[in-house]
């Protein structure tokens, strides 16, 4: 499939549910590129079956990937990268919410939720930083009210959270001098595979977030490829 190179290009990583899943289509129909990533190959699959299905402007690609393998994550950017020559946008909306006690037989879901919820975009903002030739370059992570409050159960998923949301403010401090930006956003409470019982349907949240993708990357556009690289495109 040829890439058109003048379109944003981004990475949405969860998108095989939820938020991700509507995002991804959202920035498909507005004429995006999208490569989505998350451990469901059939999801996937289901995703881009819909977009071509709908004809939608933009383009979708997928690649299974799982957040806590480093590697695959690496793999994911390498992709972009082979595809598209760049990547403009990551969107991280991979998570798991995993009630879990102070006891020692939750450790292994205390670790997995910082793996899932914190490491993993860490990992991509490194490989972006390192590897991605072109700036500016956007990252989007997602908070939650559950970062500070919530039940004694949610304290591994909100510790993670504000993890996430001072890793934002002090690495976007760090990286902004080479015009990589790192974005938090708090789609507040929304029905997903996560929080079944919310009355808020994935797709009012997921709107309100597209808009706020757009209205940031808008405000710090990325920069239209030069003209050599669109001679060799
Ligand atoms: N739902 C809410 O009320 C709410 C409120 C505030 C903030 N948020 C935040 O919004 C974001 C999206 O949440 P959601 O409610 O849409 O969640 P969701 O429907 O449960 O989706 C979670 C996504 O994370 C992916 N994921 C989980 N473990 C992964 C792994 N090891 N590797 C790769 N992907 C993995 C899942 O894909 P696979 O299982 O296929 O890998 C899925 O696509 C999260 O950051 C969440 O914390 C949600």
């Amino acid at each position: 499939m040829t890439m058109s190179s003048c379109r944003t290009r981004f990475l949405v990583v969860g998108a095989t549910s939820g938020l991700g899943w509507h995002l991804a289509q959202s920035f498909v129909f507005r004429g995006a590129s999208v490569l989505a990533a998350g451990r469901r190959a059939d999801r996937l699959r289901a995703l881009h079956s819909r977009l071509h299905a709908a004809k939608a402007q933009g383009t979708i690609f997928i690649n299974p990937a799982d957040v806590m393998r480093p590697a695959t994550l690496a793999a994911l950017v390498s992709a972009a990268l082979e595809t598209w020559g760049g990547l403009d946008c990551v969107v991280y909306a991979s998570a798991i919410y995993s009630p879990s006690s102070f006891e020692p037989s939750s450790l292994a879901r205390w670790r997995e939720s910082f793996d899932t919820n914190f490491w993993g975009f860490h990992y991509l903002v490194t490989e972006m930083a390192t590897r991605v030739p072109n700036r500016p370059m956007h990252l989007i992570a997602f908070t939650s009210s559950l970062a500070l409050h919530g039940e004694s159960e949610s304290t591994a998923y909100g510790l993670s959270k504000c993890l996430l949301e001072a890793y934002v403010t002090r690495v976007d401090m760090v990286l902004a001098q080479e015009r990589i930006h790192l974005h938090i956003l708090d789609p507040g409470p929304f029905r997903s595979e996560m929080n079944p019982l919310c009355e808020v349907p994935a797709c009012a949240a997921s709107n309100a977030m597209a808009d706020a993708i757009w209205a940031l990357i808008s405000a710090c556009p990325v920069e239209p490829p030069s003209r050599s690289a669109r001679v060799r495109r």
